[in-house]
């Protein structure tokens, strides 16, 4: 798996902490030749063993922002180390240019992932997007005319929240026919302009749980906490991936690989990370810290949880009886996603 980070965005929005700037465009093509150069040398220089890649994400930042040059060795390139029917995400914004979805089919990519956050002009004006309805339907309806799966993503549990306004972005979700859904409740981070407004998130569990029936309703099942889709076919192998602990990849300013053991966190920083892509940090998980993390992840998802990682088997048992996780198997499945770190606290206690 490999993970490329593109770190720009045309604007940013009010709730966003992700490392992506809307000021250095300058930058963008001596950005999209170190991360080019990150990638050859680390396959020349083979730092450690990797299966054939079976996924590639392009994220951000907002990926539509670079142009097909930006991305064309990148992606020649690194299609050479991936398996024929290896799974091609990028990251896209509803102002995209149609222009530019045809280029990226061209280059490889096979699933798009947009971030539209809602059909409400409201909340998007309120949220600090820089799209509109409109914008993001027809962006909608072409992708539904090409050869591409794709996904979209919301944001609830805003202050504008209410069922009657989720139930409209269901029904474009409906009518539209989309197969992937990535639902996030609303995270107040520090360092965006939301930071300390408390008040802008409802912090409304039973909304959660309505949405959640009503992705079912419409025949969206989940597959984790926050991502439904209509089948299997439409599961992002790139997201089962990081659940499952398979290791990664990660390239570009920002972006964290995993193998093993070990996380490396390339430099934050563009400029630095233009001049030098070397490694900044790394760090080694201790066994229990690993094992937490397949925890949390396998319960989060449908990936599971290896029965031998429990310490506490009974209480495996306890929670069968409790109807809250079903055994299959060497592994124990979580039925209830949001339940997810409730569970996997109680396991882990002693
Ligand atoms: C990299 S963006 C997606 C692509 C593109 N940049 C865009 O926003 O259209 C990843 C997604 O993370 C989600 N996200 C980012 N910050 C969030 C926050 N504070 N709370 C909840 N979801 C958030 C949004 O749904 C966003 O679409
Ligand atoms: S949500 Fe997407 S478009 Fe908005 S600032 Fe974050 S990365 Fe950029």
């Amino acid at each position: 798996m490999i993970y490329l980070h593109i770190p720009f965005c045309d604007s940013k929005c009010n709730y966003c902490a992700f490392n992506s700037y809307t000021t250095l465009n300058r930058f963008k093509d001596d950005y999209s030749k170190a991360l080019f150069a990150q990638i050859k040398d680390y396959f020349n220089l083979k730092l450690s063993k990797f299966e054939k890649v079976n996924s590639i994400f392009i994220g951000g930042g907002t990926p539509s922002t670079l142009n097909y040059m930006n991305y064309y060795n990148i992606m020649e390139y690194i299609k050479k180390q991936a398996n024929d029917n290896v799974e091609i995400t990028i990251e896209i914004n509803p102002s995209v240019k149609k222009e530019w979805i045809n280029e990226m089919i061209e280059l490889g990519v096979n699933r798009f992932s947009m971030g539209v956050q809602s059909f409400n002009e409201e909340k998007l004006k309120f949220l600090g997007r820089n799209h509109t309805k409109k914008k993001a339907i027809d962006i909608i309806e072409y992708l539904n005319n090409k050869e591409v799966r794709f996904g979209i993503d919301l944001i609830y549990d805003t202050k504008l929240d209410s069922k009657s306004l989720l139930e409209k972005d269901l029904e474009y979700i409906k009518s539209f026919e989309i197969k992937h859904i990535s639902a996030y409740s609303l995270i107040i981070e520090n360092k965006t302009k939301f930071e300390n407004k408390h008040n802008y998130k409802l912090n409304d569990d039973n909304m959660a749980f309505w949405l959640n029936d009503r992705l079912l309703d419409i025949g969206l099942n989940p597959y984790e906490v926050s991502n439904y889709a209509k089948d299997e076919t439409y599961h992002s192998i790139h997201n089962l991936g990081y659940w499952s602990k398979k290791n990664y990849l990660g390239f570009g300013a920002g972006a964290i690989g995993s193998t093993d053991n070990k996380r490396y966190y390339n430099e934050k920083d563009i400029e630095k990370y233009i001049k030098n892509q070397s490694i900044e940090n790394i760090e080694i998980l201790n066994k229990e810290d690993e094992i937490l993390e397949s925890i949390f992840l396998g319960l989060r998802s449908i990936v599971g949880v290896d029965i031998n990682l429990i310490k506490n088997k009974h209480k495996i048992d306890i929670l069968i009886e409790e109807d809250k996780i079903y055994k299959k198997g060497n592994k124990i499945y979580n039925k209830n996603f949001f339940l997810a770190d409730e569970i996997a606290l109680y396991l882990d206690n002693q």
